[in-house]
């Protein structure tokens, strides 16, 4: 490797050339969201209210409503109540100080362990380099402060991983064999790259896709990767191949033809109502299904018409064949060996073809973790899809969104204490023009960068004080001076204490296999 940042086109833009306009969350971007809601229509990340019940034992962050929202954080929220294996990753880009936006995360990181997953950090040097154009010397002293600051909230080094990406060979190997399930097309259509795009900012993408599921070489299990928003499109690329590498997919059928997730609803439809149509309701023919597809417009409502003419075609070409529900293991990337394993392993009545097996006494369950069991004796990963969470970003103390690139508009981990504290007695606020009018309408603590302050950091986890200060805010009780200046002796020991603790960190971090002072030539 060399000292220079990869040189990537002349007319390069800042982000390393990711960003265009019709990619609407950019990694490499800007991570400010105008719309959180738009997250949930257009990109089908779930709320985190829905899952909240879910989790025993719920951490400030998601009380409070900073982490919003999710994918598929049911598995993980499951394994921690049942005292089952989870793991939880995320990383770090080393350009700049952490900051209280990385704090976030590095309590979400810190929360899991404390339930008792294996837990990872990560230094995405890889991608800083190759992404942002950072040179190695620059990277190494970030990286340490990165890691200082997570040992000195409390990540415990022996319970957890912390590593670089750029000394990980099993996460090497791994990227490489991801690599080979996506194509510089399909990175195009999801990061907006181009021509000019390096080979090195690809390979950090599948370097993340590594990264999100080395947690379970070993041995699959439900992983969060808890990030920003802005991290969603990796998040879904990497449960696509997590996918794309099982040997076998596990799917419901109705018949021994193959169907698509859509045409699998119209027939699931088709079967529920069989008594409609079948002369022998124990044996619903293909054909009469289709018949009866073919008139009844209330599924032309409900799916679209190119499924419902495929489904038909589908059933007519069946026949006689009777609809029988059954759950199918399709074959995706098995070896013979493994395919042959896992028709022996099938018990009770199955229907073996070409290139599935039909199964007609297993669960979808069931036949889940048959699949698992045999791929991973006949040496494939069995992963498990990946899951997140999405906290919301931070709102800068000068308003706008908090950029590392302007100091004022956010506190470093690295600031003075009474640097800290006049950011935050500088800060704008969500107050109104005069006391009287305070004292009459109330501060707008939601539109308040240092309300948010309390909510995420200063109020920690006491949920009474963080609600005082709200209610006293929009009561009008609370005037921004004094509460400013409250913040402010908070923000100021906060830092003070952190400080302290990453300096005893610092003997924690030498003892570890993580090299910092690397001699590059
Ligand atoms: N891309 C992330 C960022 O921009 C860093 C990162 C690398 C990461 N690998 C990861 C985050 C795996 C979560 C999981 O900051
Ligand atoms: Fe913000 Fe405090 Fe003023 Fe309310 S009183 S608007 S929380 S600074």
């Amino acid at each position: 490797m060399s000292e220079e940042p990869p040189h990537e086109a002349e007319d390069v833009q800042p982000d390393g050339g990711a960003a265009t306009d019709d990619v609407a969350l950019d990694p490499w971007g800007s991570s400010a969201v105008d719309d959180y809601r738009n997250l949930f229509e257009q990109f089908g990340i779930e709320e985190f209210d829905g899952i909240f019940p879910d989790v025993a034992d719920p951490h400030y962050l998601m009380r409070r409503g900073v982490i919003f929202g999710h994918r598929d954080y049911g598995p993980v929220a499951r394994a921690m109540r049942e005292g089952e294996p989870f793991a939880a990753l995320s990383g770090f880009m080393p350009t700049g100080d952490p900051h209280i936006g990385h704090k976030l995360v590095f309590d979400e990181l810190i929360w899991h362990q404390e339930q008792g997953g294996d837990t990872y950090g990560l230094i995405a040097d890889l991608e800083a380099h190759s992404a942002r154009g950072m040179s190695w010397a620059e990277i190494d002293e970030h990286a340490r402060d990165y890691l200082l600051s997570l040992l000195a909230l409390g990540f415990d080094p022996e319970e957890g991983e912390l590593y670089r990406q750029s000394e990980n060979h099993d996460l090497q190997d791994l990227a490489f064999e991801l690599g080979s399930e996506v194509n510089f097309s399909e990175m195009a259509a999801i990061y907006g790259f181009e021509g000019e795009t390096s080979v090195s900012h690809m390979q950090s993408v599948v370097t993340q896709m590594a990264d999100i599921l080395y947690p379970q070489l070993e041995e699959p299990k439900p992983t969060v990767i808890p990030v920003g928003p802005d991290q969603d499109p990796h998040v879904r690329l990497a449960r696509d191949l997590a996918a794309r590498t099982r040997y076998f997919g596990v799917t419901e059928a109705y018949a021994s033809f193959e169907a698509d997730p859509g045409e699998r609803a119209v027939l699931a439809r088709a079967y529920e109502e069989r008594g409609e149509f079948a002369e022998e309701p124990d044996r619903p023919r293909c054909v009469e299904a289709a018949d009866w597809i073919a008139e009844y417009d209330t599924l032309a409502d409900l799916h679209d018409p190119a499924t419902i003419d495929s489904t038909v075609e589908k059933l007519r070409a069946a026949g006689k064949e009777p609809l029988r529900p059954r759950v199918r293991f399709l074959d995706r990337n098995a070896t013979e060996a493994a395919f042959e394993a896992l028709i022996e392993a099938v018990e009770g009545e199955k229907r073996v073809y070409e290139a599935h097996i039909d199964t007609f006494e297993l669960s979808q369950g069931e036949a889940d973790e048959l699949a698992r069991e045999v791929e991973l004796d006949h040496g494939g990963y069995g992963f498990r899809a990946p899951s997140s969470l999405y906290h919301r970003f931070m709102t800068g103390l000068t308003g706008g969104k908090m950029s590392s690139s302007i100091p004022a508009s956010h506190i470093s981990l690295l600031d003075d204490p009474e640097t800290g504290y006049e950011k935050v007695n500088s800060a704008t606020t969500g107050g109104r023009e005069t006391a009287e009018k305070q004292r009459e309408l109330g501060g707008k603590a939601d539109e308040c960068p240092v309300y948010e302050l309390y909510a995420y950091l200063l109020a920690g986890d006491d949920d009474e004080f963080a609600k005082e200060v709200y209610d006293e805010c929009v009561g009008g009780e609370r005037l921004c001076g004094g509460c400013k200046e409250q913040a402010a002796v908070l923000m100021e020991e906060f830092l003070e204490e952190h400080q302290e603790k990453r300096e005893e960190a610092r003997e924690l971090l030498a003892e570890l296999d993580i090299e910092l002072d690397p001699e590059r030539v």
